[in-house]
């Protein structure tokens, strides 16, 4: 397949990278920094997704069968980037006519207010009670920024027609790839507090031609 993989410099980017190549599918990487990659046989577009040119992602999404993206905000300084760059991204898949998304959102984005989903549920039903009224609340005061970012990045997804699907992992690991995860449609996965990059990578990659994964967040776990 033809792949555009955004943030492929990030952790779960480069596992995106890394893995998609290995299967032998046709890639193009969407980087800030082409520098920050390791040498890799991808088709190399540069664009810093706070502001992008729309032809540099016009021509990154052109032919694509789908994109996969793990961007996120790495410092404060990158606050919004997520929303801001997937719209974007977005547009240009609209204009090169490609439908379908896949992208990296957070476990405890579920209920977390946004302009499009004003009233969430108060709890995820995947998640227990440590989570619930231990962690979140902390976790969620930390992260608040972030959280509202990718919130609002889950909105453009919802707002537009594309084929999209949103991936909600908990703590992101460094493990190698496993294979061994849980998934579940519109919730968290109970007792999953972690899942590694790489298996979320490769849940990405096995997804993109999944009909039933179309319109739907993903809880997964190791
Ligand atoms: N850490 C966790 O435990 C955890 C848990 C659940 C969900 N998540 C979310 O999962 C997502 C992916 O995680 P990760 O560990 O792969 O993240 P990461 O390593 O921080 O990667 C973020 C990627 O976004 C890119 N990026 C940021 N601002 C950009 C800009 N203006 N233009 C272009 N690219 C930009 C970064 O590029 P550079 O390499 O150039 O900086 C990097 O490739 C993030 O949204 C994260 O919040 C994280």
């Amino acid at each position: 397949m033809k792949l555009t993989i955004v943030a492929a410099t990030g952790g779960i980017g480069r596992q995106l990278l890394e893995q998609a190549v290995a299967a032998g599918h046709d890639v193009t990487a969407v980087v800030r920094n082409p520098k920050n990659l390791p040498p890799t046989p991808a088709r190399v577009v540069s664009a810093d997704l706070a502001s992008a040119d729309a032809a540099a992602l016009q021509s990154a999404a052109d032919g694509a069968d789908a994109v996969l993206s793990a961007l996120g905000a790495r410092t404060k300084a990158d606050a919004g980037v997520a929303a801001r760059g997937t719209k974007a991204m977005t547009e240009a898949m609209r204009v090169a006519g490609v439908r379908r998304i896949i992208v990296v959102s957070a476990a405890p984005i579920g209920t977390v207010p946004s302009p499009g989903r004003p009233h969430p549920p108060r709890h995820d039903p995947g998640d227990g009670f440590i989570i619930r009224y231990l962690a979140d609340p902390i976790v969620k005061r930390a992260l608040r920024e972030h959280y509202v970012d990718l919130a609002r990045m889950e909105d453009v997804l919802r707002g537009s027609d594309l084929d999209w699907t949103v991936i909600r992992p908990p703590r992101l690991t460094s493990k190698p790839v496993t294979g061994k995860y849980r998934t579940a449609y519109g919730q968290n996965i109970r007792r999953g507090a972690f899942v590694s990059r790489a298996d979320v990578a490769r849940y990405m990659l096995w997804a993109v031609d999944r009909g039933e994964t179309f319109q739907q967040t993903v809880g997964i776990a190791n």
